[in-house]
């Protein structure tokens, strides 16, 4: 395959829809409610806005100009700018395919309890039904055991042949095609969940809870990391995600514009979630008698212990309610689950040059098969929560400040710019550059305060050799592999297009 026959996005509509899908996932509905009300409420509005204009948005237009000038994957768009940054490329590679083997699960989890609302299958207890059905961990300190886990498999295999089969059929038919039918169903989902948990009793005490600022925590640090993180997380940059999707514009597409669209629509989204969670957990709290802060939670725990509860203490369209909750987040979570794939399928496609139909296969068996294995069985939970902490968190903050020490250091921001600035509206400079800078000093604080408090404290009461093998080990061993694949040779032909002049 040619480069001049790389596939594009029909327009600036398809992209956007497919950033936004990438974007908008299990970070704005199950992660961002919670940050904001752990970090000071209110207040965190100010640490978050800080990060998104500083540090989410400039950087989303530094992923879209490497991707775009460059044209082709991580990896080929880090090796074409500079031919010692193909390391980084195939690192945010690696790191995809870790999130990719773990998120498939919760996407899974999310799927069943949709189907599971129309019946209220887990019945008078979720807490134990969940746990009991779905995570059925050994205790890790006995070792590492393969039982498979019955409800967790056939949802798992059914997403993974979904995601695959929308990424068979390619850029446009497949993936933006996807994103542009299934988000602006979420959005009317997610409104109607917003609206509908705004009438329940209870939903003023919720928001209050949400709302209502802590200026004290603006002087904590780590209530700004937070705020980092989710901007990181949550608009998915450094993940070779963006590099990708940008590679797929023409030519005189306008980056800057786009981005903005893409990052405030994300942000939008996260503060509507944010509204919808706290009103049902005001509620959730009122019923039982209890304060918020009881009821208040984040991740699984929201999704899974708490929705459940809510759905079965709402008469009569408790049902509705729980279509709706789980039905955007199945939906948030396969676009964003597409994406991760999707940085994957294009690297290997660049260094093979075999069609995407055959690429998908030999990335996504061997995928689909280590997911079943390692989250389909007992060890799942300990693992994917390591995995979260070590790839997601450090994996991810550690390639974002190496990549951009290097691209800095090296003095490419300038290149970088100019090329945004020739086909964009909103003209980057000097600002953008600083933000640039600012944001690199800041990942290094994030890396090293926090690898310092997980060395010496350790990782939620792992045992060690748990975290050795799967947190540090692994994340560690991402960059070797990541070393070794920069190392093989591409066509000749590959690296002599688009060199970005
Ligand atoms: N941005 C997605 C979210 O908010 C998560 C994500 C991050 C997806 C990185 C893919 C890669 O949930």
């Amino acid at each position: 395959m040619s480069n001049s026959k790389r596939e594009t996005f029909s327009g600036r509509q398809a992209f956007i829809m497919a950033a936004i899908g990438s974007a908008v996932g299990l970070g704005n509905i199950w992660r961002f409610p919670y940050t904001t009300y752990e970090n000071g409420g209110g207040a965190f509005i100010i640490p978050y806005i800080v990060a998104l204009l500083t540090a989410g948005i400039p950087l989303l237009f530094l992923d879209y100009a490497i991707g775009h000038r460059h044209r082709g994957g991580a990896p080929l768009s880090y090796r074409r700018f500079n031919r010692h940054f193909e390391t980084f490329g195939w690192w945010q590679v690696m790191v995809n395919v870790i999130i990719g083997l773990y998120y498939a699960v919760v996407l899974g989890w999310a799927a069943t309890y949709t189907y599971f609302s129309f019946s209220k299958a887990w019945g008078e207890k979720p807490v134990d039904f969940f746990v009991g059905n779905f995570l059925q961990m050994g205790d890790i300190a006995q070792g590492v055991s393969f039982e498979f886990v019955g409800m967790v498999v056939g949802p798992l295999i059914a997403v993974w042949v979904v995601a695959l089969a929308v990424l068979a059929l390619g850029v446009q038919k497949g993936i933006a095609k996807s994103s542009s039918i299934l988000m602006p169903l979420l959005v009317v989902m997610f409104l109607s969940l917003v609206f509908y948990s705004l009438t329940l009793d209870g939903a003023a005490k919720g928001l209050n809870a949400l709302f209502t600022p802590d200026w004290d925590k603006l002087s904590d640090p780590s209530v700004w990391i937070a705020a980092y993180g989710q901007i990181f997380f949550s608009l998915s940059i450094c993940f070779g995600i963006m590099v990708t999707y940008a590679s797929y514009l023409k030519k005189d597409s306008d980056l800057t514009g786009t981005g903005l669209v893409v990052g405030f629509a994300n942000s939008s989204f996260e503060v509507l979630a944010g509204i919808g969670v706290f009103s049902a957990l005001g509620f959730m709290a009122t019923t039982q008698g209890v304060e918020v802060s009881e009821v208040a939670k984040g991740g699984i725990g929201l999704a899974f212990f708490a929705f459940p509860t809510i759905i079965n203490e709402i008469t009569p369209l408790g049902e509705v309610l729980g279509v709706l909750f789980f039905g955007s987040l199945t939906f948030a979570a396969l676009t964003s689950f597409i994406s991760v794939i999707e940085v994957i399928i294009s690297a290997v496609q660049d260094k093979l040059r075999v069609r995407r139909s055959k690429v998908t296969f030999i990335v996504g068996l061997p995928m689909m098969f280590v997911s079943v294995v390692l989250f389909g069985t007992t060890t799942g939970l300990p693992v994917l929560d390591v995995f979260d902490k070590f790839v997601n968190y450090f994996g991810i903050v550690a390639v974002a400040f190496v990549s951009l020490m290097v691209i800095v250091a090296n003095e490419k921001l300038g290149l970088l710019g100019d090329h945004i600035n020739e086909t964009s509206s909103f003209k980057v400079g000097f600002f953008w550059r600083l933000c640039i800078v600012v944001t690199t000093g800041i990942l290094a604080f994030m890396l090293f305060s926090e690898g310092a408090k997980v060395f010496t404290e350790g990782y939620e009461g792992y045992p060690s050799w748990f975290v050795n093998i799967f947190g540090w080990g692994m994340a560690g061993s991402l960059v070797v592999v990541a070393f070794l694949l920069s190392r093989l040779k591409w066509k000749s032909e590959v690296l002599a297009e688009h060199k970005g002049e």
